[in-house]
Order: structure tokens, then sequence, then C-alpha cells
């Protein structure tokens, strides 16, 4: 019998440099005892008598995928059950993950699903605490995660919360963000994260004033967020009175509707932290409207505009100074500009969906006018959340990015339109098409470029409507 002695915790390293060297010696699954550090503090991930480098295995793509994804289980026998199906694979059963009802793959899918199951509720139920009088500003958090998922959770986190310091303690380990990098450090305990204080107060503020009473249901509630997690998340305190008081709420909703608040609320990266994807348009653009810009100065909130369900949507940059008095998105010159193109297209602008990877206007005060001012890639990401839950709503099957900022926005990147043009893909396996701004092409100063610029660009909008089939509904 051979003894392979893993680190505690997901040892993704330590397994493959095992599995390397039982398989290079012809080591039978039977013949292997897979342990962690914590019951065997002298044992090495390659047991002593094969040689510590052997070649790297050739498996399937998706054998390699449910390894990655089945370590970081908490049951102590994944590593033998992986070494098992590694073994057939290797020895003449080449396809033996597809076989869905053999009970070793089925248990290997089902510890899949419990791993992703359990990173999607750590990036959910997190709740950071702010450290009180630390200064520059922390914040931690307390998490009890059911498997090993920190390091694989923990980049979520940094892409979300890059602007604040913060620290996430569980029983398994804890992760640090300095504002830089990322590290990851022992474990703690509850008391390492403080307890109630003025964020959370405003949290909870912020989930009250989400909150959709009209869709309050306890049981789905429930559902969504395991009891378990409850004592970590201050705005669970709030529910029960929220539930209770939903009736009059959802009235006293209603009478407000029509005017449209412009209190100072959350940013977009609180709303993102509380991941509470809103229902409905309504739902999300009151979201949107209730939240101040980023930079002072806006008139109000430009939100999206045309059917739900509309085949294409067209993503701009952000509202500009006719947009941002009107409230509508594109209906200045560069809006102007696009109903003309769409028209020669054959696209009804009234089909398609449009809207902007940025909802406020900024821009710098020169005497009486107001001149546009490109948001910055901070921003953009500040509103990405949005836009993506404003595209879930509308699930297009086409996403035109018009310009840079929208192509950063939808892709995450910076990538420029001369070399991006034309059909894409974007974030979240969305089906995109990029192509020029409309303001590039009134800014262009010779009439001559302009028409073929513009002729170009409806020869963009041409293959938009093949492509998204516009003023279809999507299915
Ligand atoms: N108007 C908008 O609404 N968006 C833009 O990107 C430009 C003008």
């Amino acid at each position: 019998m051979r003894r392979v002695t893993l680190k505690p915790g997901a040892d993704l390293d330590g397994f493959r440099r095992a599995v390397r060297a039982l398989a290079a010696a012809g080591v039978a699954p039977e013949e292997v005892a897979w342990t962690s550090e914590g019951d065997d503090l002298f044992g090495d991930a390659v047991p002593a008598d094969l040689p510590a480098e052997a070649p790297p295995l050739s498996l399937p793509r998706e054998l390699g995928q449910t390894i990655a994804e089945v370590v970081p289980h908490s049951d102590p026998e994944r590593y033998g059950l992986l070494y098992g199906v590694i073994w057939r694979v290797t020895h003449g059963e080449r396809a033996a993950l597809q076989v869905a009802s053999d009970p070793i793959v089925h248990r290997l899918d089902q510890m899949r699903k419990a791993v992703r199951r359990d990173i999607h509720k750590m990036h959910a139920y997190v709740r950071f605490r702010k450290v009180e009088g630390a200064s520059p500003e922390r914040f931690v958090a307390w998490f009890e995660p059911e498997h090993f998922i920190l390091e694989v959770a923990a980049p979520f986190f940094e892409e979300r919360f890059r602007s604040m310091l913060w620290t996430i303690v569980t029983p398994i380990g804890s992760v640090a963000w300095d504002g830089s990098r990322m590290s990851f450090g022992p474990p703690g305990t509850k008391r390492d994260a403080p307890g109630v204080d003025g964020f959370e107060a405003g949290w909870t503020d912020y989930y009250e004033s989400t909150f959709n009473p009209a869709r309050a249901n306890p049981k789905l509630m429930r559902q969504h967020m395991a009891k378990k997690y409850w004592h970590n998340m201050p705005e669970a305190a709030a529910i029960p009175r929220l539930v209770r008081s939903a009736s009059s709420r959802v009235e006293a909703m209603l009478d407000r509707e029509a005017s449209v608040p412009n209190k100072r609320a959350p940013e977009g990266a609180l709303a993102a932290m509380l991941d509470q994807a809103p229902a409905s348009l309504e739902e999300l653009n009151a979201i949107i409207r209730s939240a101040g810009p980023l930079v002072p100065g806006a008139t109000q909130a430009v939100v999206g505009e045309g059917p739900e369900g509309a085949g294409i949507a067209f993503v701009g940059e952000q509202p500009g100074d006719e947009e941002d008095l009107m409230g509508r998105p594109f209906v200045g010159p560069a809006g102007r500009l696009v109903d003309g193109a769409l028209g020669e297209a054959g696209i009804e602008r009234r089909d398609v969906y449009l809207t902007n990877a940025v909802k406020h206007f900024k821009f710098e005060q020169r005497g009486k006018r107001r001149i546009h001012s490109k948001p910055t890639a901070g921003e953009v990401s500040h509103y990405r959340w949005w836009l993506m839950r404003e595209l879930d709503l509308v699930r297009p099957k086409l996403v035109v990015a018009l310009g840079g900022t929208a192509v950063l926005a939808l892709t995450g990147k910076s990538i420029p339109i001369t070399r991006a043009r034309g059909p894409a893909e974007l974030l979240d396996g969305r089906r995109g098409f990029i192509t020029v701004h409309p303001s590039y092409l009134l800014r262009l100063p010779d009439e001559k470029a302009k028409r073929s610029a513009y002729e170009a660009f409806v020869g963009d909008l041409v293959r938009v409507r093949e492509l998204g089939g516009a003023g279809a509904l999507a299915a």
C-alpha cells in the first residue's frame, strides 16, 4: 500500500504531482491510501520510493476541469475517487467521465456542484464590517464555507472590492487585500471580525431601500439565503419586519413611482455586494436612479430604453448633455446620427434596446458649456454590475458595443476598435458586435472621410440586423 499525504484543504498541486508519480509507476487505485497532513505529519505528496517529478498525463479537458473543481470538496474520499477515474481514463476507458449512470461519475458530479454552490454562497453572503478606529479604513468579514473554496472564491472579491482594504476570515484560512495584492493567511474565528457598526447600519438601510415588498416571498427568501448564513448578514435582521410591512410598502412604492427620488444612495459596488439581482427592469432602474452619480454634477441617471426582450441591445458610452437633461439615452446629436443610421440599415429604433455603459453624464464645466468628459476604467467597472443585470433582463440575441468605453464595459478589456470591429464574444459568453461610437463619426473633420465612415457604420448595422434579427423578439 502506498501512502500519499497531501496538505490540508485543496492541495491541487500535491494531488497532481502524486498522480503523475503513481501513474508513471503503474500503481493501481486500490494500492493507494490518501491522507491529509492533519492525519499524518510525516508524509509527502509523492511516496518516497517513487520519482519526485514524473511527466504530466494527457487527460481529457473535462476531466482536468472536474479535478480542479472536486479537489476543494471536503469529502476525504475525493482524492481516491478522482484517482480511480484517472486510472480508468488512462487504461482504455477514455470516456469514463461521460457515463452519467456510473455511480462514481455521479458522485464526482455532485461534489462539483456542491463546490460551485459553496463558491456562489460565499460570493453572495460575505458581509464586510468596518474595523473601528482603523486608519486607513479596513473591513473584515467572517464566513464559514463548507468546502475548501477560499482560494478559488477569492479573486471575485479582488475584482469587486478593489478600492477597499479587506480581510475575509474563515475557519479554513483567511485572505486579505491590501489595495494592490491578495495574500492568504491562517484561519481565524468569528471574534476576528468586528460586530455591528455604522457600515452595517448603512447596509441594512440600503437593503431596506432596495427590498421589493411586491416580491416578498419568505419561503423563497429562505431557500436562497440559507439560515446558516443569516447571522453574518446584517440585512437579514430586517427581513421579518420588512415582510410584515410588505403590503403597505407596496402601496407606498406605487405612489412613489412617479416621483424620481434623487437621494444619495450606496454605490454600484454596494449593490454588487448585495448581489441581489433585480427581477425587472423597473426594479433595476429604480436602484440606478436612487444611486447618485459617481462624479457630482449630473441632473439624473439615464437608464436604458426599449422593449424587454428586444433582439438587439446597443450599448453606448454615457449620456451626453441633452440626454442628461431629458433623462433619455441617445436623444442628442449622436443619438440623431444613430437614428438615421438605424433607419438606413432597416432597423426600427422602437424594436431595439438602447443603453449606456455609464448611467450618468460626466462633464467639465467651461463657462456655460458642459463638455463631455470620458469615464475612467474605474467608473466603467462601477457601473458594470448594473449593465450586466440590465442585459440579463433584456436578454438580447446580440449586444452591440458602440465605441471603446462600451467595449471595455462589455469585455473587461481595452481593445482598439480598428482591431476588434465586427462580431465578438463578450463577458458572460454574450454574443456581441463591436463598432465605432457615433460621436467619433461626428468629430471627423473631413466631409469625405465622414461620409465613408458613416457608410461603414451603416454597413455594420446591416450585419447587426442580420445577426440579431432586428425587431424579432427573443424567444
Ligand atoms: N448619447 C448616449 O446616450 N450615449 C452615448 O454614448 C452618446 C450619446
